[in-house]
């Protein structure tokens, strides 16, 4: 099979920063109503790995498919298009992918026509887009984050050309004001607000897949809250990869603090917003967060480590001071706030007293919630470059002691909602006990309970009766 190439991805291109971003909404595709008559009773199936970046990505592939006539399976064999969303932000999210495509290939041998494809942030990187092409010739169609708007068109020369396509190209990237979207949940919303990452931890391969950091039109993310809030959704989530850096690339004089104001003030029941670098993280944030009822008092704010010197190695750009202090004023200024972080050990040459400093970091903060990792080196970023004296099993062993030391404090702290009432909104059946249906606190805890279909995508209350580390069980109040 030949391959047709428009552009591959480049990563000094992906790290390359101008100052203005420009908003674009995508031509519409010429040949739209041809691909309309060629697609009859098609359907696509869709799996997205990583963060909510890529899962916002899926819902505008998803509006974009079904807008030219395509209807979503959950069985890849039904599927005449078959995309694998990919991440690339460790090892073992990569691993998953490989197995994915290993099996998914056999539907392709037995079916010519159809449309294996892979995107998002694994093919942004040259050397695993060649291991992609090199390892598995049944894939015909590779796009990259920055082609999403151009999906009818690539769609269309997989279905009409022999060619494997490939269309990647690295660039800092544009805000793409893109209709239309199918959202995955019915009263539960993500909103992207500000696109890419500029800060560069030296660890993390985000700036090179998703390019750089570019804020969208105040008044555009207005007009997408205000029809949500219209459509009767409960939720609202802003979203960016520092979603607190919102408006720095705008002349627009209007802030993340001014933004969250403005979407609280729409009267979404809830509003949430992730993920917050603390360097970023404003006291006028703290403030307006504490001021609205509706801005739900739990912050997810990544700390990576707790000693000074791997936080600079990583490129953190804060102490260990400033981020406590941080974590004092926001506990001081918003009773009844939950705090969440994300943490890598293992970094390179991570002593043990360096690791140590992150148990004793753990201990002061008291996260009530965290999603910990073991460094993984991302070829390109400058840590992957470090020679690295601790071992693997040195990683794992601290790898486990912070856990235990996490649970602890996310165990008592679960203990201590035992018989307090809570304002759950309900997303349905538990996952794991169909008598059971669950939903979140405000605090983002996951109560399972007994309740009614009726309930779904409702806020109602719930008195906890038993708690566990990750999760609670409750009863209905007042019927
Ligand atoms: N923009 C967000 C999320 C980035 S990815 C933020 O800055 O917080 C989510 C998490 O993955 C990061 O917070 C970090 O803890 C982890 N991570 C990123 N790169 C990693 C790597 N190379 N190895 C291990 N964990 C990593
Ligand atoms: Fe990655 Fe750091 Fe950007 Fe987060 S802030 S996406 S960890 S480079
Ligand atoms: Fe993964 Fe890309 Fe998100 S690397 S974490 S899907 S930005």
């Amino acid at each position: 099979m030949k391959t047709k190439i428009i552009n591959t991805p480049d990563m000094l291109k992906a790290a390359s920063r101008r100052k203005e971003a420009t908003v674009f909404v995508p031509a519409s595709f010429d040949k739209k109503d041809e691909l309309q008559a060629i697609i009859k009773d098609e359907k696509y199936y869709i799996h997205t790995y990583g963060c909510q970046a890529n899962v916002r990505d899926e819902e505008t592939m998803r509006g974009m498919l079904e807008d030219v006539g395509f209807t979503q399976t959950d069985k890849p064999e039904d599927a005449s298009v078959i995309i694998i969303n990919t991440c690339a932000v460790r090892e073992n999210a990569e691993d998953k992918v490989y197995g994915e495509i290993g099996n998914l290939k056999i539907l392709r041998k037995k079916n010519k026509k159809l449309i294996l494809a892979i995107c998002g942030c694994m093919v942004e990187q040259p050397e695993i887009l060649k291991r992609l092409m090199d390892t598995f010739k049944e894939v015909n169609l590779y796009f990259g984050t920055h082609e999403i708007p151009e999906l009818y068109s690539l769609i269309y020369q997989a279905k009409t050309s022999e060619q494997i396509v490939v269309a990647i190209e690295s660039k800092p990237g544009e805000v793409v004001e893109i209709k239309p979207a199918r959202r995955s949940n019915e009263y539960k919303a993500f909103v992207n607000v500000i696109y890419g990452c500029d800060k560069f931890c030296t660890y993390c391969i985000v700036p090179y897949t998703r390019g750089k950091e570019r804020s969208r039109h105040y008044n555009d993310v207005l007009k997408e809250c205000e029809e949500l809030v219209k459509q009767g959704y409960q939720e609202i989530t802003l979203l960016g990869q520092n979603v607190n850096a919102y408006g720095k690339d705008l002349d627009e004089g209007k802030d993340f603090a001014d933004l969250l104001e403005a979407v609280a003030k729409l009267g979404i029941p809830r509003l949430r917003f992730t993920t917050s670098h603390p360097w970023d993280f404003s006291s006028k944030m703290i403030d307006i967060i504490a001021k609205y009822p509706n801005i739900m008092k739990f912050i997810h704010l990544p700390v990576q480590s707790g000693n000074d010197r791997v936080l600079k190695a990583m490129g953190r750009r804060y102490t260990r001071e400033q981020y406590l202090a941080l974590v004092k004023e926001m506990r001081e200024k918003i009773p009844g706030l939950s705090l969440s972080t994300d943490i890598i050990v293992g970094f390179p040459n991570e002593t043990d007293e360096e690791f140590k400093d992150t148990l004793s970091l753990v201990d002061i903060v008291k996260y009530e919630a965290a999603f910990t990792f073991i460094y993984s080196p991302r070829k390109g970023t400058p840590a992957a470059k470090i020679a690295d004296n601790v071992s693997k099993e040195t990683k794992s062993a601290r790898f486990m002691e912070l856990v235990k030391h996490l649970e602890k404090h996310i165990e008592e702290h679960s203990a201590s909602l035992v018989g307090k009432t809570f304002d759950v909104l309900v997303d349905g059946v538990s996952k794991n006990d169909k008598d059971m249906y669950s939903g979140y606190t405000e605090e983002n805890k996951l109560v399972h309970f007994k309740g009614c279909e009726q309930m779904i995508g409702k806020i109602v209350k719930v008195k906890i009766i038993e708690s566990h580390t990750y999760s609670m069980i409750g009863e209905i109040v007042n019927g």
